[in-house]
């Protein structure tokens, strides 16, 4: 793999995702005070961005979970490495996440949630790769659909590099 990443998503145009995606949820959360929940490391720098559009009165929280690796390819097995810190029930707990792949992180993690009796469990997903999937997700605020392709930047990363570009790019 050679490690140039290539620009697939500009600053400009993750700005103006955000924005949108900002605007949705805070006309669908008008009047609560939702619960974000993000999935460590790589939903960081989307989260910041997110949470600074909202203009809500949200709270946050991160989980991390065991997922690559220092691969490419998903285990396929997740687990919690490290919890919440929040109580969630009766919560409106909103998932933030940088890309689905395969769909198993966070579809393990939102039946994780939902058994925890959340008053509203939705996902708020940066970028997905709808032909990878291999299990059913819904996503229920998306920024942009993305191909085929190893996808860093914008706190993605590959073997802990590239989390810090401003741009969402792709690697060969
Ligand atoms: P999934 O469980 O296969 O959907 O993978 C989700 C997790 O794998 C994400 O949270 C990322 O951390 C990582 N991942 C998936 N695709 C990529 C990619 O293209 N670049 C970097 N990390 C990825
Ligand atoms: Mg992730």
């Amino acid at each position: 793999m050679s490690s140039q990443p290539k620009v697939l998503i500009t600053q400009d145009e993750i700005k103006k995702a955000v924005a949108r995606l900002a605007a949705e949820i805070r006309r669908h959360y008008q009047g609560k005070q939702p619960l974000l929940i993000g999935i460590l490391k790589g939903s960081f720098v989307f989260m910041a961005d997110l949470v600074r559009e909202l203009e809500l009165p949200v709270e946050v929280d991160f989980v991390k979970l065991s997922s690559y690796g220092a691969g490419t390819e998903t285990s396929g097995k997740v687990k919690v490495v490290q919890g919440l810190k929040t109580p969630i029930k009766g919560r409106d707990v909103l998932v933030v996440e940088d890309i689905v792949d395969t769909g198993l992180t966070v579809s393990f993690l939102m039946d994780y949630l939902r058994k925890k009796k959340p008053a509203s469990l939705k996902l708020c997903v940066m970028t997905d790769k709808p032909s990878r999937h291999e299990v059913p997700v819904t996503i229920d605020y998306l920024g942009c659909t993305v191909p085929n392709k190893f996808i860093v930047g914008y706190g993605i990363d590959w073997n802990e590099k590239f989390r810090y570009l401003r741009d969402i790019c792709f690697i060969d």
